[in-house]
């Protein structure tokens, strides 16, 4: 509960700040991932994507992740694993404590937050690799 504060004349309520701290796991397949923590402004009712979004604006706008349609559950692109489980991270709420992100287990790595999710058949060839000489 916080507790009034004397400033000066005036008596102001002071409410702590919370954070939300984001440990996201960085990386390729290649070069390998760590994990990277990031503390993130708290506001009751947002969801992990807006944490994420925050992030890449706010502190590494190299963080990859992937979304489209933003909390409309309608492209699945922001799936991912938080804290274990496989969720939408746009539907997942934000809450004020450590929480890990990491990339589908089940596919292929892309980078960061970011696997492969699209059907074989419909993937892009990887660079150099198209069958053109
Ligand atoms: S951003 Fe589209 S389902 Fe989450």
């Amino acid at each position: 509960m916080s507790q009034p504060v004397s400033n000066h004349a005036n008596s102001v309520e002071v409410t702590p700040s919370l954070t939300a701290r984001l440990v996201i796991a960085r990386g390729t397949e290649a070069g390998g991932q760590t994990a990277e923590a990031f503390d993130v402004p708290f506001e009751a009712g947002q969801s992990v994507l807006d944490g994420l979004r925050w992030i890449r604006a706010n502190r590494d706008p190299g963080l990859a992740f992937r979304f489209s349609c933003i909390s409309a559950n309608a492209c699945k692109e922001c799936m991912m694993r938080i804290d274990g489980k496989v969720v939408y991270a746009c539907l997942a709420r934000l809450e004020p404590r450590e929480m890990h992100l990491a990339p589908l287990a089940n596919k292929p790595l892309v980078r960061d937050l970011v696997s492969e999710i699209a059907p074989p058949a419909e993937r892009l060839p990887a660079p150099g690799n198209d069958g053109s000489a």
